[in-house]
């Protein structure tokens, strides 16, 4: 077979009329696209038979630009590889024609973009998200996943990918996970639905922003947990809604404040099995009354159901929608925890009179998840190597969650207080009076310990101090060193020293 030129093809337009020869519009265009960084140093060029194939010219002009630019040190040539950019081109030569282009973007005149960009505050990494290990909140055991079997399964479908998997689907998802997931809720979380009512969707932040799109509108009242899940108020802030915060005690989301303050609300977002982040469960009687409050109103609940799976005390909780009879819940489920974050899979449940609109609203975003990693996930769970790993995890992170709670209390004691049931990959713990959180934060992530600050989970003026403790990705052996840690943070018990603890035994993110 003819071989194929690997360098990619870049943007050249040649003008034969021109008064200008054509080496010296080749040389022009490539010192251009070097200098103002749209080729790197290091990256292949196309021969000059490939090149003057493409633009239908002669190959003389192309071997006359292209031994200029070898000469002037931009291009240089590896025996048997090609033609590159010169891998070491002097930073003068490229930085200040980038700084001027820049700048000249930036006068061009009114830059407006919209007011629901400007509702949300800059998107910057959050310190004590940027790492492994204790007390990372967003983490599973990663090193306990069955990488071997998912390989398997993810090798099965590269080497012979059914015709559906390669092309566009429809805007609920890939229906053979539908049919799963159905399965799966019915039984474990007992949902009612049917395969038509799950809608698969990149992670349960993308199913409450497609929830939002759907149910409400600009200024649109809306319940949230106070404090609650800051990524979730953010999706709705995003979508103009009005925030109305309704405190959580031990019993879950106190309905009757949230009736007296606003009872016309549209929505209340909810985490009723294992609230966020104060891990309470919420009581029968606040179900029902927020059910009831749901349905005379004429409003909406979106349950988040995130880590559900993970109780260890007592017998597992149904979920909220399972006892909804009027068609009033919207169930959001994710994979994150059980499977990995990045895989982004996640779930909605609708009422069936709305499973039309919410489809509408999907297909003109990004249609579906990719259909390739839906397939994986599909034999995954027929297989029964879902099941077998959640049954794992419990009883894995059950004794994390032990051993940080005795470690918590044998070198603190009543000095902090452990919020929570018994339940998720995470608790809260409230700090004694004196102490910020996100200082402290700030600080631990400097030590590669990562310590989410309760505060920012508060809308309200008077925010508890404390911290999200996540125990999923720290081994139980490593808790008393994190631990220690944490307390040399907040003590400064110089014993301990500010050296790096990776508790997970993990290699770093470079
Ligand atoms: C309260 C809560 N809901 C949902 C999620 C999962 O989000 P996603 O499915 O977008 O990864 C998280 C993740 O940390 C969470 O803390």
């Amino acid at each position: 077979m003819k071989k194929v030129p690997s360098a990619l093809s870049p943007v050249i337009a040649v003008d034969r009329k021109a008064a200008k020869p054509l080496h010296k519009q080749i040389y022009d265009a490539y010192r251009s696209m070097i200098v103002t960084g749209n080729l790197g140093a290091g990256q292949q060029i196309p021969s000059t038979r490939a090149l003057a194939g493409e633009l239908k010219i002669s190959r003389i002009p192309a071997l006359t630009a292209y031994s200029q630019l070898l000469a002037e040190g931009y291009f240089e040539a590896r025996p048997r590889a090609g033609t590159f950019v010169c891998s070491s081109l002097p930073d003068q030569l490229t930085s200040s024609d980038r700084l001027s282009i820049r700048r000249d973007d930036v006068r061009s005149g009114a830059r407006v973009v919209s007011r629901r960009a400007m509702l949300l505050p800059i998107y910057e990494g959050l310190p004590w998200l940027g790492g492994l290990g204790a007390f990372n909140v967003s983490q599973p055991a990663f090193d306990e996943f069955p990488f071997a079997t998912w390989s398997r399964i993810v090798m099965r479908h590269c080497r012979n990918p059914h015709a559906s998997e390669l092309h566009y689907g429809g805007p609920l998802g890939f229906v053979e996970l539908r049919k799963a997931i159905c399965a799966y809720l019915r039984t474990a979380r007992a949902v009612h639905c049917d395969q038509e009512q799950v809608m698969i969707v990149a992670g349960s932040q993308q199913a409450l922003e497609i929830t939002a799109r759907v149910l409400l509108d600009h200024r649109s009242p809306v319940w949230i947990e106070e404090p609650g899940y800051w990524l979730a108020r953010q999706v709705l802030t995003a979508a103009g809604c009005r925030l109305v915060p309704v405190p959580v005690d031990s019993e879950g989301l106190d309905v009757a404040f949230g009736v007296r303050k606003c009872r016309k609300a549209r929505a209340a977002f909810v985490a009723p099995s294992h609230q966020f982040p104060l891990g309470s469960t919420m009581s029968a009687s606040r179900r029902l009354q927020l059910l009831d409050w749901a349905q005379s109103c004429g409003s909406w609940v979106i349950e988040d159901d995130y880590d559900s799976e993970y109780r260890y005390g007592n017998m597992p909780i149904a979920s909220l929608q399972g006892l909804d009879h009027h068609a009033r819940v919207i169930y959001i489920g994710t994979f994150s925890k059980i499977l990995f974050p990045s895989l982004r899979l996640g779930y909605l449940v609708i009422p069936q009179d709305l499973v039309d609109r919410f489809a509408a609203v999907r297909y003109v975003m990004d249609i579906t998840p990719p259909h390739f990693f839906q397939a994986v996930l599909t034999d995954f769970m027929n297989e029964g190597h879902f099941a077998r790993h959640i049954r794992r995890m419990r009883q894995l992170y059950a004794q994390r969650r032990t051993a940080l709670v005795e470690e918590l209390q044998f070198q603190f004691g009543s000095g902090l207080e452990v919020l929570g049931s018994d339940a998720g990959m995470h608790l809260a713990v409230t700090l004694p009076k004196g102490f910020r959180d996100q200082e402290l934060a700030a600080r631990a992530a400097r030590e590669k310990l990562w310590l989410a600050p309760l505060s920012p989970a508060y809308m309200g003026e008077t925010p508890r101090q404390g911290f999200i403790l996540g125990f999923g990705n720290v081994r139980a052996e490593a808790m008393p060193k994190a631990v220690r840690q944490l307390k040399s943070l907040m003590f400064g018990d110089k014993t301990i020293g500010s050296k790096a603890i990776n508790s997970s035994g993990y290699r770093e993110f470079s």
